[in-house]
């Protein structure tokens, strides 16, 4: 059977800046959250630090020839807040802004078209120290930002989303394992009440633009929980608790319905760590946007039982037991039941999809990733499936474009398609590079 997906359906690959870039103090860059965070002893696995990365200040012309090698017809990336503007506010930049308008044309020249977020969790260090997300002048900073991304790249961006999975931002301020390792979660929720104001705020200052041709998105990750026994009252219980008070539903609800789930208003007073709210910030928060973008890796299976016997054994509980399992063939339910519970009426992507190789070292082993190709194939059959049956997936990106600094996990989780030897900076394919440039110039999977 063929798997033909729709005309002008969109191929890409997807990297952020604080994962490739490098560069670290070059170029005027300021440092940012993440930066001072891996630096302090135990942060990262292996100890490594963002510094150099896959040197891509220096080496972007060589990521352009790599996606041109694919076939990929648009990039996903993101802006370094710190290179644009090193405090955060006040003075631009010049070299920041030059480096992406090298970026931009070189895309430009080789047909690809640019899909670009403007915030992907590297918060200039200058805000964090006054607060970051807390602080709610965020939002005027934020602005500021966003302006002079728009000022300056507008319309040479088909593509604009707002925030990366604002998980994050939660995790690294309730949790601590995330720059800029906090674990406050009243503080992590005040935080991420700000940054969905912040995103409402700038999808408002885009639509005053009129761009006729760049489109305003966000992109939330879906690691749905779904209870190994619904008709326990256990497992189902723990599905709910993850999907809304820490997953998302978090932001789903208050981006597509306006205000938090009854659920999370329940759970925050309950455990007093409701964020100030200020009114009229729902009605912000709520900006129509143009698509929403999901990134998808898997779905957790919760059983009760199961946790609690490991994490009598363990020591610890949670759901790591699951990982090892990939349950690729729930994309279309998570899809189609994240629209119809949040009445998601704007087109979609998979902005980010992909499977890391953990803790190989051996070269040979890593290029020849057909545990990867196997995951692929798997993701994107479902993904046909869905479309085939009305959801309005526009495109999907592979993350990742090449082996990068995979934040708390530093260098041993491998997700390129593109191997990165981080000792000579080379970018050698993987058996998935000629695999997925197979499918790119087939428009999908034929005869799978
Ligand atoms: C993030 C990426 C990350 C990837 C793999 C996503 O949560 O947006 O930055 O590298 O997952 O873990």
């Amino acid at each position: 059977m063929n798997y033909t997906f729709p005309e002008n359906f969109i191929w890409g690959v997807a990297t952020a800046a604080q994962q490739i870039e490098g560069g670290m103090r070059e170029g005027g860059r300021g440092l940012s959250n993440w930066d001072v965070f891996s630096h302090i002893p135990g942060t990262i696995s292996g100890g490594g630090v963002p510094d150099v990365a896959c040197d891509s200040y220096h080496l972007v012309e060589r990521d352009i020839a790599m996606m041109k090698e694919l076939g990929v017809n648009s990039y996903r990336f993101s802006f370094s807040w710190p290179r644009i503007i090193p405090d955060g506010t006040g003075k631009v930049n010049p070299e920041g802004i030059a480096y992406y308008k090298k970026l931009l044309a070189g895309l430009k020249k080789a047909g690809i078209a640019a899909n670009a977020t403007m915030f992907h969790w590297d918060l200039p260090y200058a805000l964090q120290v006054k607060g970051g997300f807390g602080n709610r002048d965020m939002i005027r900073w934020f602005l500021n930002y966003a302006k002079v991304l728009l000022d300056n790249f507008g319309e040479d961006i088909e593509y604009w989303v707002t925030f990366n999975e604002p998980i994050a931002t939660f995790v690294g301020n309730a949790k601590g394992f995330f720059a800029p390792g906090l674990c406050d979660e009243a503080y992590a929720r005040q935080c991420c009440h700000n940054l969905l104001v912040c995103h409402g705020e700038t999808v408002k200052l885009f639509r005053s633009r009129n761009y006729q041709n760049a489109k305003i998105g966000i992109v939330v990750d879906v690691w749905k929980h779904y209870p190994a026994d619904p008709t326990n009252p256990e497992d189902v219980a723990a599905a709910a608790a993850a999907n809304e008070t820490e997953g998302y539903g978090m932001y789903l609800h208050p981006l597509f319905l306006g205000g938090y789930s009854q659920y999370l208003n329940a759970y925050m007073k309950e455990h007093d760590v409701m964020p100030d709210i200020v009114p009229g910030d729902f009605e912000t928060i709520c900006q129509k946007v143009d698509f929403y973008g999901m990134n998808f890796y898997n779905v957790l299976i919760d059983d009760s039982a199961k946790q609690r016997r490991l994490a009598a054994e363990h020591g610890e509980g949670g759901n790591y037991q699951n990982r090892p399992e990939y349950h690729t063939e729930l994309l279309e339910r998570v899809l189609r039941e994240t629209v119809d519970e949040y009445g998601i009426d704007v087109p979609l992507f998979i902005s980010e999809n992909g499977l890391p190789q953990i803790g190989m070292t051996d070269r040979e082993a890593i290029l020849d990733d057909q545990e990867r190709i196997d995951y692929l194939d798997k993701v994107l059959k479902t993904l046909h499936k869905a479309i085939q049956g009305g959801i309005d997936v526009r495109g999907y990106y592979l993350w990742s474009l090449m082996d990068n600094f995979e934040w708390s996990a530093g260098y041993e989780h491998r997700f390129g398609i593109y191997y990165t030897d981080f000792e000579t900076l080379e970018r050698i394919p993987k058996k998935s590079a000629a695999w997925y440039s197979v499918v790119i110039r087939n428009n999908g999977i034929v005869r799978g």
